[in-house]
C-alpha cells in the first residue's frame, strides 16, 4: 500500500501579491490568495483564516487578541512590511503566535523615498508643476517658486533605526548636512560616526531642524508625537517629512500649521486615516502628498513579498522565522 502523502499546512495570502511568490508558496503548502484584491471584512477574514496554520498580511489586518482567539490554528503571521503596529505583539505572545516582517530589504529603497519628498517640499516641485499644468506659467520671475535650501542645511531624523540611518547618511554624505537626530535610545559611537550624526533632546531636534524627517514606529506613546505644540516650536521655514506611519502626526494640527505657514512645508506618505486623507490637506499647497508608496520599487516590493513567504516556509516547515517580531515562550501546536 502506498504511503499517504503528508498532510501540506494551508495558508492564507489576504491581498494581490506578485504571482510568482504565490506560486512559490505554492510548492509547500495548500494556498488559497486572493488574486483580485477583493477588500475583505474582518469578518471575512476570520473566516478565510479557518484552518490555516499561516497568513500573509500586508499590514492593514488588525491581528489582536479577538482574532487570535477565532483562529485557533493559526501559528505565524508573515507581514509584508517592516512595520508591525496592526499586530498586538502581546496578544501573539499570549497565544503563541509568531509574527514577521520585512527589515532590510527596503530601507534605502524608502531612505530614498525620503530624501524624494524632502526635496521635492523644500524645492517646491509638485506645487510648481501644479502651476505649470494649470497653464499659468506666462513669464520667468526672479522669485518664481523660491524654496527652502536643502545642502548645507540642518537635518534632524526623529527615530534613529535602519531608515533613519539610511537617511542620515544621505544628507551627511550626499548633501553635506549637519545632522541630528533623536530616538528612544542613543546609537553606537561607530554608527554615529559612520552617519556623522549627532545626538540632541527632542526639544533641540525641533528647533535646530531645516528639515525633520520622521521615521520612528507608531505606539501608543508616539501617538501624535508632532502635534501643535511640538509644530510651534519649528523654525518658520522648517520642512517635516513624515514617512513612518499616520497617527505619529496629528494631520489637524499640520493643516493648521502649514495654511498658517507656522512651518514652511510638509512631504507626507502616511496619514492618519488612510486612504483617507485630511480634507485640510488637500487644499493647502504646500505640501507634497503620496499614497504611502515610500517602499514602492518593483525590486523592492518583490524582496518584502519574498521575505514574508520565506518567513512562512522556514518557520511551518523548519520550525524557525527568519525575521521574528517576537519570541513566544509556548508556541502553538500543529493541529
Ligand atoms: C512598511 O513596510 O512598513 C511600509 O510602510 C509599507 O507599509
Amino acid at each position: 500500500m502506498a504511503a499517504a502523502s503528508p498532510v501540506r499546512p494551508a495558508v492564507l495570502v489576504a491581498r494581490a501579491i506578485f504571482p510568482e511568490t504565490v506560486q512559490r508558496l505554492r510548492a509547500h503548502f495548500a494556498v488559497e490568495d486572493n488574486p483580485d484584491d477583493a477588500e475583505w471584512s474582518r469578518a471575512e477574514l476570520i473566516r478565510r483564516l479557518q484552518g490555516k496554520a499561516g497568513a500573509l498580511l500586508t499590514g492593514t489586518q488588525r491581528i489582536d487578541d479577538a482574532l487570535l482567539r477565532a483562529c485557533p490554528t493559526l501559528r505565524i503571521v508573515a507581514n509584508m512590511t517592516v512595520g508591525y503596529n496592526n499586530f498586538d505583539v502581546a496578544a501573539l505572545d499570549a497565544h503563541g503566535v509568531v509574527g514577521t516582517n520585512t527589515p532590510d530589504v527596503l530601507t534605502e529603497t524608502t531612505a530614498d523615498f525620503g530624501f524624494a519628498l524632502l526635496l521635492a517640499a523644500a524645492r517646491r516641485v509638485t506645487e510648481s508643476e501644479h502651476f505649470l499644468r494649470a497653464g499659468r506659467w506666462t513669464r520667468w520671475s526672479y522669485d518664481l517658486f523660491a524654496g527652502a535650501e536643502v545642502h548645507g542645511t540642518t537635518l534632524g531624523i526623529l527615530g534613529m533605526g535602519r531608515i533613519g540611518q539610511a537617511i542620515a547618511r544621505r544628507g551627511a554624505h550626499g548633501f553635506g548636512m549637519r545632522v541630528l537626530y533623536h530616538n528612544r535610545t542613543r546609537l553606537d559611537a561607530t554608527i554615529e560616526a559612520d552617519c556623522r550624526a549627532t545626538y540632541v533632546s527632542k526639544a533641540e531636534l525641533l528647533r535646530e531642524a531645516d528639515h525633520l524627517v520622521l521615521v520612528l514606529p507608531y505606539t501608543p506613546q508616539n501617538h501624535h508625537i508632532i502635534g501643535a505644540t511640538e509644530l510651534a516650536q519649528m523654525k518658520p521655514t522648517a520642512v517635516l517629512v513624515n514617512i513612518a506611519r499616520g497617527g505619529i502626526v496629528d494631520d489637524a494640527a499640520l493643516v493648521e500649521a502649514l495654511r498658517t505657514r507656522r512651518i514652511a512645508a510638509a512631504g507626507l506618505d502616511v496619514f492618519e486615516e488612510e486612504p483617507a486623507v485630511h480634507p485640510g490637506l488637500l487644499e493647502v499647497p504646500n505640501v507634497v502628498l503620496t499614497p504611502h508608496i515610500a517602499s514602492a520599487t518593483v525590486r523592492t516590493r518583490r524582496a518584502m513579498a519574498d521575505l514574508a513567504a520565506d518567513n512562512l516556509i522556514a518557520f511551518l516547515t523548519q520550525g524557525r522565522a527568519l525575521t521574528p517580531v517576537n519570541a513566544p515562550r509556548e508556541l502553538r501546536m500543529a493541529s
